[in-house]
């Protein structure tokens, strides 16, 4: 992982922390009333939230900002973009990927939901359907697995987005910029 996608890949597992260890901390620790210790945690969670979502528009946003004529002291507008995210950028569809929690701990899951993933995305696009992969979906995992009725022994892993692009939102004309295959890859035993 690059040093760029680890301030993205740090603040998930903080907001994971709100809800699972804070709370108990709190309590067991440091004396707090539960509704003191809930509240306290939930702020976390949203400071977390808006925090990951921040990292992440900082790193990989900008262009999308700049086709939207966001500008970078817009607050409201920032705002309003990161509140599309959570809307699941208003597609009619959010698919959740999830796994077995037997399944947890090996280093094949992760690997196998990805390639869920792709396969979905690119079976999507080949029917023309636009599809955007996010964590922003599935932040508030307890809400998602209440109303979306996902069973106690799946991990909630990541969301997609599907719909039918509209190619006259700004932000669906910019392209990202890739690193090469040559900066990308390193080759090893090709004579060169
Ligand atoms: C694992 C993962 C998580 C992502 N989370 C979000 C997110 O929470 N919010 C968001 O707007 N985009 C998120 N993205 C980015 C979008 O899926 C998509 O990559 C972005 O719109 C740019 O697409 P492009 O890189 O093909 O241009 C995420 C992408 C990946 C692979």
């Amino acid at each position: 992982m690059s040093a760029d996608g680890a301030g993205a890949a740090i603040a998930p597992p903080l907001l994971c922390c709100g809800g699972i260890f804070i709370v108990p901390l709190l309590t067991g620790l440091f004396g707090f009333v539960p509704q003191h210790a809930v509240g306290t945690s939930l702020m976390t969670i949203i400071f977390t939230a808006l925090l990951s979502v921040a990292i992440w528009s900082e790193q990989m946003g900008n262009p999308v900002f700049a086709a939207m004529g966001i500008a970078r002291d817009d607050k409201a507008m920032r705002q309003d973009w990161v509140m599309r995210g959570f809307r699941q950028f208003d597609a009619p569809v959010c698919v959740i990927v999830t796994y077995d929690r037997v399944l947890d701990g090996s280093d094949d899951t992760p690997f196998d939901c990805g390639a869920v993933a792709t396969a979905l995305v690119n079976a999507a696009w080949s029917r023309g359907l636009g599809a955007v992969i996010n964590s922003q979906g599935i932040m508030q995992s307890p809400v998602v697995r209440e109303h979306a009725g996902i069973a106690d022994d799946q991990v909630i892993m990541k969301s997609i987005a599907l719909g039918w692009p509209d190619e006259s939102f700004p932000a669906n004309a910019v392209v990202s910029e890739r690193r090469s295959v040559e900066e990308a890859t390193v080759f090893v035993g090709f004579g060169n």
